[in-house]
């Protein structure tokens, strides 16, 4: 799917630069997204986030369960 129209970039080239390491702005310089009308940059941002390694996922933690750091625990 392509996630920006202007610049031609699809979910799966922003995926994989994200799962390679580069930081979103690595992405635009590269591939240009976000960079002309700007209206894909939040879907796109949110694309990078999930793909991206080493970012933590507890944004991805279920609502009804209270958060528990490890230090609580
Ligand atoms: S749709 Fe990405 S810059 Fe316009």
């Amino acid at each position: 799917m392509i996630v920006c129209v202007c610049r031609r970039v699809s979910d799966q080239t922003i995926a994989r630069c994200a799962r390679s390491g580069m930081d979103f702005d690595d992405i635009q310089m590269e591939h240009g997204v976000a960079t002309q009308c700007g209206k894909c940059e939040s879907c796109a941002r949110a694309l990078w986030s999930e793909c991206a390694p080493g970012l933590s996922v507890a944004h991805l933690q279920k609502h009804d369960e209270p958060f528990q750091s490890a230090a609580l625990a």
